[in-house]
């Protein structure tokens, strides 16, 4: 049977910062079915070009069904509504009618933190727990997804709360680790003030914690003190790629 017609097999794309990647994802075990594409981001970033990059990917899979595609961004219902970490150009952009006219394909349009956070909830590190499941994404910015009993509530967007009167992200993602070359143990402190203020706003039953830093939590999870339990991911970067390919396929 020909790939097309499989109806376990969905297609996730990730649009990121430095790399555009996308694969083919086995819907029934939440893994790639291939190993994944990654293009190079163009710069500028538009919409337009990435769009372009987004046919190519689909285009060397030969997937001509829909697909999932994640933007770092508030996307409501493919619209996209931010650019924190994003050319400016998309905001107000109707990424649907903009992926469909581009890729001839549908396409369906989610922030980057819901699609991982789905992924962590059915396949990675959350499988299993029942109630209110918080995914922080920590990277560039800090994503996070709100997942109660498996169905995500979008765009949550606490990686902006204010903390100490600064944005959360600029002080806690990966990212301002390395800028301020902190070590492990003053960053993991800026992750307990932040993960404090969100249990005391939101009193989550897990917390997950993605990115590329979840790979190395040995190095900074034990220095996190919080009440709530908090484990690493463990879908590490594919979780968006296949929470947007099961997203994208109504599941
Ligand atoms: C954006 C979010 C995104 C997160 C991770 C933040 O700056 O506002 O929409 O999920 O970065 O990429």
């Amino acid at each position: 049977m020909s790939k097309k017609h499989r109806k376990d097999l969905g297609f996730g794309i990730d649009v990121g910062g430095s790399g555009i990647k996308g694969a083919p994802v086995d819907l029934e075990r939440g893994r790639f079915a291939a190993d994944r594409l990654r293009i190079p981001t163009p710069q500028p970033a538009t919409p337009e070009a990435v769009a372009g990059v987004i046919g190519q990917i689909l285009d060397s899979f030969d997937w001509a069904g829909p697909f999932g595609c994640t933007v770092p961004a508030v996307v409501r219902h493919g619209v996209v509504h931010t650019a924190a970490n994003l050319d400016e150009r998309w905001i107000g952009v109707d990424a649907h009618d903009l992926l469909r006219s581009k890729t001839g394909r549908t396409a369906l349009v989610v922030n980057d933190a819901d699609a991982a956070g789905i992924a962590e909830v059915r396949f990675g590190a959350a499988h299993g727990h029942s109630g209110a499941v918080l995914v922080s994404t920590l990277g560039t910015g800090i994503g996070s997804a709100l997942v109660l009993n498996g169905t995500v509530w979008p765009n949550t967007e606490l990686g902006h709360l204010e903390i100490d009167g600064f944005d959360a992200e600029t002080r806690a993602a990966d990212a301002a680790r390395e800028r301020e070359g902190l070590d492990w143990q003053t960053w993991a402190q800026r992750l307990t003030s932040y993960f404090t203020r969100i249990e005391a706003l939101l009193w989550p039953d897990l917390i997950v914690v993605g990115g590329g830093v979840s790979k190395k939590s040995a190095k900074w999870l034990p220095h996190v003190h919080i009440r709530t339990p908090i484990l690493p991911a463990a879908l590490l970067n594919d979780a968006g790629i296949i929470g947007a390919a099961v997203l994208a396929a109504g599941r």
